[in-house]
């Protein structure tokens, strides 16, 4: 940022923050007025409030309310807290004494909060306080407040923490953890605010309208309004990846991974030395270039380019090759390898780059992660038909069929299918080796993935940590298990999704707090919009940030950082140490061994054991390698004389890709005006350089000369570093709009099926839903066989009758169909599902619905009513959920697909989204359909819905397969019977209401089951 735009940027902020002044000398006048009060009359405000604004519906008059009662509101916060000064409280199982009154500053964060804004507050100014003065006032609403922390244990933390101050206060908190019950879930959602991580309200909603077969297991109850605590971390780093409930797929083609494992193998070893002799001939010829004699060499500019070429070929086919870093380490090498890609992109039609990968069998692309087999490596893999390995054009295919001799339809149409088929079958082949191939590549064990208790774990690259359960997509995960020869898992199949940006979107209102936001206001504002207000600190903040070291290899760069902790440790300063992978963490973790320093690391594993190491970080002479980003949200307090020995100080062992995240290290230090300092160390080695460096720079800095082990200074370099990290957030964020772009349509589909669904599930006349949805469909289906320009005995009602017969058991025989249209005299009305109908179509379909109708009452008068109202309603549930989750896997199908098509000059994203409206469409069409088909079947809805049950986690699938029983093919009415002969009436608990669900566990309401 430019001096002028900060000083303009920096002063609207302080005119936003200057507005909200006045605001806190209401709320001190208010406060030491409450101060006269009893505990029961400041509580009494509460219920006051409750009970005024729970009358009020309207949106604008409600948001109205709350504003003026903000004041007098947080007033009531501030006085709470300082009536429990002193008091001690039970955090996790510690005791902590409660000595918190909110400064100004912090009444300030809240009011920001309040208006739906992300308020930047630096480490330990106390943000989980402030998130009190808002949450307590639209608490009052009774809609429920979500407040959203980073892991369960900030949010149990913070739950027993600050909900000291709404117990006082009358208002009732609970907190959503991973391992509850959807009973004790929906307790949790009743109160007036509830703490939890993104992943669990995510999930929560997910399972709710996507997953729920009844209102009773739906636990939440709506989206009013959410905080989301370290706002960067859940809206910015988190949303990277959905929300995914998923179950075993129907699609799978694990076995091809384990099948083409030895092939890739040896495709990956003869690459190997492909690469090894590139290398060696590199270095023959650099060593030509510069002779050690000192003397003159001819033909250098040739030899460069030859050298550079080389090094670029190993770079494409072994973007991992170790022998090629060491060579690298010379940067003027380096340089003679990036001219070289430079001049073959410089070709339009880049027939040199082309030329330069066929040199290889296979070609990797570290940036956009993509592996292709050249050439070279088809005749590699299959020496006899190296077509085995390119994917044929289809469409000329098939037309070429209808093109061709052949007459006999059929004939024509099994050539065609044949031609899809085979074309299936190629695609599948050739994507598996690619993911091999990267899996061999680009993914390094203990690097990009761990293997524990024979899994392959993925460690999250920007936080350092674990993620199990978490899997790449496509089958890379299978690719690498494949690699390391552990367990193979099954692909699994998405039942539902959500993207957090999308998930949040939900909210009435939003706001954050994190103590790094500002850097990415932008995007906050562009997709959350959600403004960016930075409050100061309530001490000034006294943190010495060096200069950027930057060390020619990353050997030397480790030696100078154990130096720096051996100093300061010396002088009993404690001392935090950043790293952005876990490898590194434990390689400096066995440099500190080797030097007999004691000092902890962070294995992130379990969140409370790091919040502790952590909260003991500022010890004398603690040294503590955390993973970037470890322990967020956890507060260090300096130890006993600590400050006077100069505080805190921060050691980042390189650059992150995010400036956010290297903030966020270095706000570690220096809390509450406390000392403290803070230094980064960087190599030319590391990702960030090596990637997006600026090699020029290096190189004059380097022409002044550097002892071995010496560090390079200059003012561009750290110039250079910034903008290097500001390219690379940017081209993050457009990866992360582009996504959201692609899920903007799928979020729309979302929509319309989970208020379908929902509707389904409140309503209480599904049954007149059901015919609705069958006229619909023989609307549909009249008109496809009818066409109002010819005679009647023209129309297809030979295939009309096939299908009505085919649906329904009526049986009716096409001369009846045509003798109701010519009978057809009304027009149907205006504006009605049959308007456009001719009356002869009319006729018909009036005809059809009527018969249908008919055979229902029939089936009404046989059937156990409670039994078939569930029926019906499984009806169109299995038929949606089912359509859906293909549609999920199509839509998915579809973007990856969309991504390998060519479209000249169109956007993708165009033709992304006219496909998927078409795939809408027609997803519609065949639930209505498919639920038709299905009335009279019972049987066959109820497999279908068994299917869907075994996605469904235990506790639904006990529930309501106990409710029909297991076996095949079981009447309804029978299975109601035998639910209620297991059902045992206890009646010990308290009353049960008419409408509550049944005790019995049946999932019907009371009245209904065992109340009879
Ligand atoms: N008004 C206050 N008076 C006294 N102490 C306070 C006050 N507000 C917060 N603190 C203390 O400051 C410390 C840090 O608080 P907290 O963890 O909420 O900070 P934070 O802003 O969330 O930091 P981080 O960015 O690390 O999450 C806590 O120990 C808390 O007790
Ligand atoms: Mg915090």
């Amino acid at each position: 940022m430019t001096g002028l735009i900060k000083i303009i940027f920096g002063s609207r902020n302080d005119r936003e923050v200057k507005r909200l002044k006045p605001f806190v000398s209401q709320i001190n006048e208010f406060e030491s007025g409450l101060q006269k009060l009893s505990d029961d009359e400041l509580r009494a405000k509460t219920a006051a409030w409750k009970a005024t604004l729970a009358k009020i519906e309207d949106k604008e008059e409600l948001a109205q309310k709350l504003n003026e009662i903000l004041p007098e509101a947080f007033a009531v916060v501030k006085n709470a807290c300082r009536r429990l000064c002193g008091q001690e409280i039970t955090v996790r199982g510690l005791p902590i004494k409660w000595e918190m009154i909110p400064f100004d500053v912090q009444l300030i964060g809240g009011i920001a909060q309040h208006q739906g804004k992300i308020t930047e507050m630096a480490t330990g100014e106390g943000k989980t306080l402030v998130a009190t003065l808002p949450v307590y006032l639209n608490a009052l609403t009774g809609r429920g407040v979500h407040v959203v922390t980073v892991n369960d244990y900030l949010a149990a933390r913070d739950s027993e923490w600050m909900g000291a101050i709404y117990k006082f206060l009358g208002l009732t908190v609970g907190v959503i953890l991973h391992d509850q019950s959807p009973r004790v879930r929906r307790e949790q959602y009743a109160c007036d605010i509830t703490y939890g991580t993104n992943a669990e309200f995510g999930f929560d909603y997910l399972r709710d309208n996507g997953m729920a077969t009844r209102k009773e297991e739906q636990v939440q109850r709506g989206h009013y309004f959410a905080i989301v605590d370290e706002v960067d971390s859940i809206l910015i780093d988190e949303a990277r990846t959905p929300l995914i409930i998923s179950g075993p797929s129907m699609h799978t083609h694990d076995e091809q991974f384990a099948q083409w494992k030895p092939l890739v193998e040896s495709l990956v070893r003869a690459q190997q030395q492909l690469c090894n002799r590139f290398l060696a001939e590199a270095e023959a010829l650099i060593k030509k270039l510069r002779p050690e004699d000192g003397s003159n060499v001819q033909n250098a500019s040739a030899l460069e380019h030859e050298i550079g070429l080389l090094l670029f070929r190993v770079k494409t086919g072994q973007p991992k090759s170790e022998g090629l870093m060491k060579i690298l380490e010379n940067p003027e090498n380096a340089q003679l390898m990036n001219r070289a890609e430079l001049d073959l992109h410089k070709d339009q039609k880049k027939v040199d780059l082309y030329r330069e990968k066929e040199e290889l069998l296979f070609a990797m692309d570290e940036k956009s992660q993509e592996a292709d087999l050249t050439e070279k490596g088809r005749s590699f893999v299959s020496p006899k038909d190296p077509e085995a390995f390119v994917l044929p054009d289809l469409t000329t295919q098939l037309h070429d069929v209808d093109a061709g001799a052949e007459t006999d339809a059929r004939k024509r149409l099994e050539a065609k299918t044949r031609l899809q088929a085979d074309f299936e079958a190629k695609a599948q082949k050739i994507h598996a080796i690619s993911q091999l191939l990267k899996a061999y590549s680009l993914y390094q064990l203990d690097v990009e993935y761990v293997i524990q208790e024979n899994k392959v774990i993925i460690v999250d690259q920007h936080t350092g940590r674990l993620m199990p359960g978490r899997r790449w997509s496509d089958g890379l995960h299978q690719a690498v298990e494949a690699k390391e020869g552990v367990a193979i898992e099954r692909e699994t199949q998405t039942l539902a999704t959500i993207t957090i940006q999308n998930y949040f979107r939900l909210y009435q209102k939003l706001a954050g707090m994190t103590g790094t936001a500002e850097t990415e206001a932008t995007e906050f504002l562009d997709i959350y919009k959600l403004g960016v207000v930075t409050i100061p600190t309530n001490k000034p903040n006294i943190r010495k940030d060096s200069h950027d070291s930057i060390y020619k290899t990353r050997r030397e760069k480790f030696n100078a950082v154990v130096a720096e902790i051996k100093e300061l440790h010396a002088k009993g300063r404690p001392i935090l140490v950043g790293t952005v992978s876990v490898e590194t963490s434990e390689m400096l973790s066995r440099m500190l061994k080797r030097e007999g320093l004691i000092h902890s690391v962070l294995n992130a594993k379990y969140h409370q054991q790091e919040a502790e190491i952590v909260a003991r970080a500022g010890q004398r002479g603690a040294v503590t390698i955390a993973t970037n980003m470890a322990g967020r949200g956890t507060d260090i307090k300096l130890g006993p004389g600590v400050a006077d020995v100069g505080g805190l100080h921060v050691l980042g062992t390189e650059r992150h890709e995010a400036r956010r995240i290297d903030r966020q290290l270095r706000g570690r230090c220096s809390r509450q005006g406390d000392p403290g300092s803070s230094h980064f160390f960087i190599s030319r080695e590391d990702d960030l350089r090596r990637l997006f460096g600026a090699d020029r720079i290096v190189k004059k800095t380097e022409k002044n000369g550097v002892a071995e082990g010496g560090e390079l200074k200059h003012p561009w370099l750290n110039r250079s570093i910034q903008s290097a990290q500001k390219k690379v957030e940017q081209h993050n964020f457009q990866i992360r709009k582009r996504t959201l772009e692609y899920d903007d349509v799928m979020n729309k589909h979302r929509q319309v099926i989970y208020d379908f669904r929902n509707e389904i599930i409140n309503g209480e006349d599904v049954r007149d839903r059901l015919m609705d949805i069958m006229e619909e469909v023989v609307v549909e289906k009249v008109l496809e066989f009818t066409n109002t320009d010819t005679e009647h005995g023209e129309w297809k009602l030979r295939q009309l009758a096939d299908w009505v017969n085919l649906n329904f058991p009526l049986g009716i025989p096409e001369v009846e169909i045509l003798k109701t249209a010519e009978a057809g005299k009304d027009e149907p009305v205006a504006g009605s599902l049959f308007d456009g109908l001719s009356p002869a179509q009319f006729a018909v379909v009036n005809f059809i619905s009527e018969k249908v109708r008919n055979a229902y009452e029939i089936k009404i008068s046989f059937e156990n009513p409670d039994a078939l109202k569930e029926v019906e309603r499984f009806t169109i549930l299995s038929a949606i959920d089912r359509l859906w989750q293909e549609h999920l896997y199509e839509m998915d199908s579809l973007r990856y697909s969309i991504g390998l098509r060519g479209y000249g000059q169109r956007d993708p994203l165009v033709e992304y989204k006219a496909e998927a409206f078409k795939m809408f469409d027609e997803l519609m069409v065949n639930v209505k359909t498919q639920i038709c088909n299905n009335i009279f079947r019972s049987a066959s809805s109820m497999s279908a819905f068994e299917n869907f049950l075994r996605n469904v986690p235990q506790q639904t699938l006990h529930q309501a397969v106990s409710a029909f029983g297991g076996g095949d093919v079981v009447s309804e009415a029978a299975a109601a019977q035998e639910a209620r002969a297991r059902a045992k009436p206890v009646r010990t608990g308290p009353k049960v209401g008419r409408n509550d669900p049944c005790p019995c566990g049946s999932g019907k309401k009371y009245k209904q089951c065992c109340g009879r």
